[in-house]
């Protein structure tokens, strides 16, 4: 079937009810690894008022699943690597996994939990293998448990796994196969999948592609069809997000499951804390794979509706910067759901993002380095290490955001992070004899000095970092340690 001509009648009629509706609908994925992470309640009206249909969570959070109920969104609710063992070792455990965390919600709670992620990227090669053994268990005791609670049907389990587990020995997409040291395990994975009319998915990021591989040619990873295409056969891709889908669906074939359903988990492009990590670039990518979606347009070997969750909806400034420094910048919407850039998700009339609404600031203050500071002070480097070893200083660095700054608006924008993240306490600009506070803004151009929003309850990972430490004398003592190194 041609499904184009079908699109563009659905469109006009929508457009003749004054709607504009995409073809698929677009999901988000909504982690909650910040120190000051937005309202659930906040977030949910973001979601709704962008008409964004699905959402992906990385756990069964409480107040994200209660703010859910009866908003119409569907949820992929997702289960931690770290309970997986438990889950695989004992059927008990998926059982109560599933009636706490999906049965509660879905019977009395009105929240519409469509999927269970078991697992994120447990696969990927730098976990080392330490999932091999028991993501399979776990989705098989998850999957038994949902049919138990009478939820086989109505509810499907997934494992999102990340692009790395299938390679193509010819680098074009038809010598595509699973990873060969998990061939067997990802073969019993896709057949438990298909036997179950469960989903794949699959996580798939051009801008790693890029930022791997430096001679990457950078037009291959955007949607503006890249001269000249990689011919595969007579097939051709202009993109590296269709020859990557089109790797998997040739694994998928070569393994005898050709028609499995694929969703992507997670796509999208940070906008800051690399060279390649910036606006203009995640605009350029993020619109680009919008456009697609809204004309209902596939890859070259699956042409219809691709099913794919934006990674993602908001910043997240705890998450590991392992990956890289770009780890807590993949949001369309920064931390406190101000709009990045624009972007037209074919929801809305307006093709514009609608911000979060009624968020609630700290007070408009700053801590900086003092204007009268000597850059040689002793005390200036052991500072800013301390700082940004607590904080967030990924906004620093060549060619960031806040890449411009000289040695002194690196320290001011580092004692900030930290003051911010500790509420504007006092004794958190209390770097010796360095810092001050401030009611003008030192925001420059890009970088924009922040001020963090009020969070009613200390979020978990803010619990962490303060248990840890935090107090002017522990800083002090920290500090007299360190310059005991520097
Ligand atoms: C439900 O999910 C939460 C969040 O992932 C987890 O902490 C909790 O242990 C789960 N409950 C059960 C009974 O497994
Ligand atoms: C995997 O192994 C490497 C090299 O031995 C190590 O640096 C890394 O920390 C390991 N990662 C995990 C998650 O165990
Ligand atoms: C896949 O779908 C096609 C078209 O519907 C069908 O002809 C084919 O038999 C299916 N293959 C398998 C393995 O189910
Ligand atoms: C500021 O950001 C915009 C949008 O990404 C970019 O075009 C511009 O070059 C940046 N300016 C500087 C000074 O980096
Ligand atoms: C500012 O800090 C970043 C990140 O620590 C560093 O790469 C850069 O060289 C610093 N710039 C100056 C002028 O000190
Ligand atoms: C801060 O300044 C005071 C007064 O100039 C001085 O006595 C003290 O040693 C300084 N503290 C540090 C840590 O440099």
């Amino acid at each position: 079937m041609d499904c184009r001509g079908f699109v563009s009648f659905g469109a006009v009629w929508l457009l003749l009810l004054g709607l504009v509706v995409s073809v698929g609908g677009i999901g988000a994925n909504w982690g909650t690894q910040a120190t000051h992470p937005l309202p659930p309640a906040t977030v949910v009206t973001m979601l709704k008022d962008n008409r964004i249909q699905k959402v992906k969570l990385f756990d069964a959070d409480s107040g994200a699943l209660q703010a859910l109920a009866k908003s119409g969104i569907e949820v992929m609710v997702g289960i931690p690597n770290d309970m997986l063992y438990s889950l695989a070792n004992n059927v008990a455990a998926a059982q109560n996994w599933v009636a706490k965390n999906v049965s509660a919600y879905v019977s009395s709670g009105g929240v519409d939990i469509r999927y269970v992620a078991v697992g994120n990227e447990p696969f990927l090669s730098t976990l080392n293998g330490t999932y091999l053994t028991t993501t399979f268990p776990a989705l098989q005791n998850i999957q038994a448990a949902l049919v138990s609670a009478g939820l086989g049907s109505q509810v499907k389990v997934t494992v999102p796994l990340n692009a790395d587990v299938y390679e193509s020995s010819t680098n074009l997409p038809s010598g595509g196969d699973f990873r060969s040291d998990i061939h067997d395990l990802m073969v019993e994975i896709v057949k438990f999948l298909s036997d179950n009319g469960c989903p794949f998915t699959v996580n798939i990021y051009p801008f790693i592609s890029l930022y791997n591989d430096p001679s990457f040619p950078v037009g291959y990873a955007f949607f503006d069809g890249y001269s000249p295409p990689l011919n595969d056969g007579g097939t051709t891709y202009d993109n590296v997000f269709d020859a990557n889908y089109d790797t998997l669906i040739w694994a998928l074939q070569k393994n005898g499951y050709p028609n499995i359903s694929i969703i992507v988990g997670e796509v999208g492009w940070p906008t800051d804390g690399d060279r390649n990590a910036n606006p203009t670039y995640a605009q350029k990518f993020n619109q680009g794979f919008m456009n697609r979606v809204m004309q209902g347009k596939g890859t070259p070997l699956r042409p219809g509706t691709i099913d794919a969750y934006l990674f993602s909806l908001i910043d997240e400034d705890a998450k590991s910067i392992q990956p890289g420094n770009f780890e807590r910048h993949w949001g369309i919407f920064n931390f406190d759901g101000t709009t990045k850039y624009e972007l037209n998700l074919g929801t809305m009339n307006s093709g514009a993002l609608v911000p979060g609404k009624g968020v609630h600031y700290l007070s408009k203050k700053w801590c900086i380095m003092s204007p009268s500071v000597n850059l040689d002070d002793s005390n200036l480097g052991p500072s800013v290490s301390y700082a940004c070893a607590h904080a967030d200083c990924t906004s620093l660095g060549y060619m960031t955001s806040c890449g411009d700054l000289d040695s002194g608006g690196n320290a001011s924008y580092a004692f900030n992070s930290y003051y911010q993240q500790f509420n504007q306490l006092d004794s958190a600009c209390k770097f010796p004899n360095i810092s001050t506070i401030t009611t003008s803004n030192p925001s420059t151009g890009n970088c924009t000095f922040k001020i963090m929003i009020a969070t009613t309850q200390t979020s978990d990972v803010m619990s962490r970092v303060l248990s840890v430490q935090h107090s002017v004398s522990l800083v002090l003592l920290a500090l007299t340690c360190l310059s005991g190194i520097f």
